[in-house]
């Protein structure tokens, strides 16, 4: 859904390090990050059947480093501390458990290992949704009639409150909580404690 590539976040990773994208919906963001890292351990999950034949279909020629499983974030079918890092986008409104979820990624993590989660922004305005709006391919006269449907949609998402909570609840090092440049989203990321 989101544009979201965060290249600081992978480039500053060991070229062989184990990732785990939690929610991957069709891959986008796997097989993005794929071509730009090509030794790294790719992995997601996605509770939806439909989405990961998908990305399993789009990384075919990917097959050896790309490992797509249908799971629920609130159970990751992996041991303890085997990713290096763990991302997640556009998913973490649609857990039951949103904190049991992060558990599970902190979990997963090695001690050390970066994680970053990316939701919809429950507080944008009209004027951030229009300025993303202008970046898709939506004719401009639409615009205004899709503008406030797409705001009514993202209150679902995340606050800074909701996100900064979470991180303090969890006890996540380095926690930041921003605006990504570009879509109507915000972005908690940080580390497990070593
Ligand atoms: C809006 S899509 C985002 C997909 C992808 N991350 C992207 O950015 O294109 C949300 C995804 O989260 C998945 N999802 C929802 N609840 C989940 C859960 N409890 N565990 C794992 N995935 C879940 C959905 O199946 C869906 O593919």
């Amino acid at each position: 859904m989101l544009p979201v590539l965060n290249s600081a976040l992978l480039s500053g990773l060991p070229p062989d390090a184990s990732v785990l994208d939690v929610g991957c919906g069709g891959g986008h963001l796997l097989l993005q990050s794929a071509e730009a890292h090509p030794s790294m351990r790719l992995t997601g999950v996605d509770l939806d059947r439909s989405q990961v034949a998908r990305a399993k279909s789009r990384s075919q020629h990917l097959k050896r480093r790309l490992d797509v499983a249908v799971a629920s974030a609130l159970e990751l079918p992996y041991e303890e501390a085997v990713f290096y890092a763990v991302v997640s986008i556009a998913s973490i409104k649609h857990w039951p458990d949103p904190a049991g979820g992060m558990r599970e990624i902190l979990r997963v993590l090695r001690p050390g290992g970066r994680l970053y989660v990316v939701e919809v922004f429950a507080e944008c305005t009209i004027e951030d949704v229009s300025a993303f709006l202008s970046t898709l391919p939506v004719p401009r006269w639409l615009q205004p009639v899709v503008a406030p449907q797409m705001r009514k949609l993202l209150q679902t998402g995340w606050t800074f409150q909701a996100a900064e909570a979470l991180a303090r609840e969890l006890g996540i090092v380095d926690a930041t909580v921003e605006r990504p440049e570009g879509p109507p989203a915000i972005a908690l990321s940080g580390a497990k404690p070593r």
